[in-house]
């Protein structure tokens, strides 16, 4: 949480950390991954075969190296609008005798080459858990019992038996499944009314989880402030269900996911649109908690938190999802995405997972090549987070210039601030205080009070900027990095025009 006093031209800014003051724990989830077949993200993407940066799996060894360093502990899979016409059987089993399959989402042909178990093992080389979502367009529940069976069950039964014969003995135990992918989407193959979805996503909800209870399932959301929202969490956030047969401390929906991404071509408004996202989620918080009042679930029953398991910066304009949405990235994006991560570590208490939409080639931080990977402007920020922002996210008091011109969405102005110094904090378990300070404005450095640093000694510093807010990183120029440097912790902190910077010290 961060409270922000506005402050005038001239009067100095300051920020208060109170390491001690924690609100919640960060779940490390928020720094989880999206790979859908779309676009070069799975083909060309994390799978190369036949590329010398390959592996014997055809498992691009460079892309595992980037989710390695950035410690990705979850990664959705296999949409996205994908997943609405994806029928896993035609991913499993030999490879020459995989079907291919018209691909209506962003219209091509799907070869199935990569499948369940390809992801499966991919997600193992990598040390991540992966995350699979349901087909809620074309699928049917028989098909989705057979999944979860496929890759969980450790029964003498049909599917569990096809995944030995497949190769794999020992069940995936796959936790998180999400029910459907933007099905109310006027997009998506097989579009839902919010009632159709609501009534579907609870029956199927309720099978998956008599065949395993151990999962977690995730309902399909919209931005979190929609009447969508309120309606599905209304109808599904049920503890009295068959099945839980009126368990206190189970609830049929574990979390409800969202999506949002943020995009503007001027700077500012694109710098601070995120903070739309971050009203959404307290806004989605408070449709959680009306659900559980209206439906009388017991203070025992876990309370669903908030996946949002689609963000980034896209502008589908400027990189269409058909042709691939190849984003180049700007260092006013990076900003944005700092901004976007600051939301997550301040909502801590509410957001279970996040995911970055996407993690390779298609609107994504990283790009590979033939020849290599490059790591886009938004990488850096992300890394940052992902390596430093973690533990429990801690108070932090701003007074700081605000940012008073249009926002995109306009809706942002008069629902949360837009301050240009947005902020977070978190204390990791092993005791250092991580401060992550995005400066948006374009033209202005801010000389800061750091309230609360003040004679610590060495304080480690990264900051990710660049020459102007326009700048990009491609296979040939880098020109947004992180530099590292020390400060003694005296004095005022300059925070750089347009830059990211984090700061660390011990408790
Ligand atoms: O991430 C790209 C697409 O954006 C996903 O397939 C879809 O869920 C969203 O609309």
């Amino acid at each position: 949480m961060a409270s922000f006093t506005r402050i005038e031209e001239g009067e100095t800014p300051s920020i208060t950390i109170h390491p001690s003051h924690k609100i919640a724990k960060i779940n490390d989830n928020i720094y989880g991954g999206f790979t859908e077949h779309m676009g070069r993200c799975i083909y060309g993407g994390i799978y190369d075969p036949g590329n010398p940066l390959s592996d014997e799996n055809g498992f691009r060894k460079d892309v595992i190296d980037a989710f390695k360093d950035l410690n990705v502990p979850v990664v959705r899979y296999p949409g996205g609008n994908f997943v609405a016409t994806y029928h896993w059987l035609d991913g499993v089993g030999p490879r020459e005798k995989r079907p291919g399959r018209p691909e209506l989402a962003w219209i091509g042909t799907e070869s199935n080459e990569f499948g369940t178990d390809e992801f499966m093992k991919w997600c193992e080389v990598v040390g991540t858990e992966p995350y699979l979502c349901l087909n809620f367009g074309t699928g049917t529940l028989d098909e989705a019992l057979g999944w979860l069976e496929y890759c969980n069950s450790d029964r003498n039964s049909y599917y569990a038996n096809l995944r030995r014969k497949n190769g794999r003995e020992e069940p995936y135990n796959v936790k998180y499944w999400a029910l459907g992918n933007e099905c109310w989407g006027p997009w998506q193959v097989a579009q839902l009314t919010k009632e159709d979805y609501a009534k579907q996503a609870y029956q199927w909800a309720k099978a998956l989880k008599l065949l395993d209870p151990t999962i977690t399932l995730i309902l399909c959301g919209e931005t979190g402030y929609s009447s969508w929202d309120y309606y599905v969490l209304n109808q599904c956030v049920k503890w009295d269900v068959h099945g839980l047969a009126g368990d206190k401390t189970k609830s049929l929906i574990d979390m409800h996911s969202i999506h949002i991404y943020t995009a503007d071509k001027q700077h500012l408004p694109n710098a601070t649109a995120p903070r739309a996202a971050e009203r959404a989620i307290q806004m989605t918080a408070a449709l959680i908690d009306l659900a559980r009042i209206e439906n009388h679930v017991p203070e025992t029953v876990p309370r669903p938190t908030i996946c949002f398991d689609e963000w980034n910066v896209w502008d589908p304009e400027r990189a269409p999802g058909e042709a691939g949405a190849e984003e180049t990235y700007t260092l006013s994006d990076a900003l944005a995405v700092a901004v976007f991560l600051n939301a997550f570590v301040r909502q801590a208490r509410d957001v279970g997972m996040a995911n970055v939409a996407q993690s390779v080639n298609v609107i994504s931080p990283l790009m590979t090549t033939e020849r290599g990977l490059v790591k886009q402007t938004i990488w850096w920020p992300l890394w940052l987070f992902a390596r430093f922002m973690r533990g429990a996210s801690v108070v932090v008091n701003v007074r700081a210039e605000e940012y008073t011109g249009r926002t995109n969405p306009k809706w942002i102005r008069n629902t949360i601030e837009t301050p240009f110094l947005d902020v977070s904090a978190a204390v990791s378990d092993d005791g250092w205080v991580n401060l992550a300070v995005a400066n948006v404005s374009e033209d202005k450095d801010y000389n800061v009070d750091l309230v609360g640093v003040e004679s610590r000694g060495d304080v480690e510093v990264y900051t990710v900027g660049g020459e102007n807010v326009n700048v990009v990183n491609t296979e040939e120029e880098q020109n947004v990095g992180v530099e590292e440097s020390k400060w003694d912790g005296k004095g005022k902190f300059r925070f750089g025009k347009h830059s990211f910077t984090m700061l660390r010290w011990r408790e």
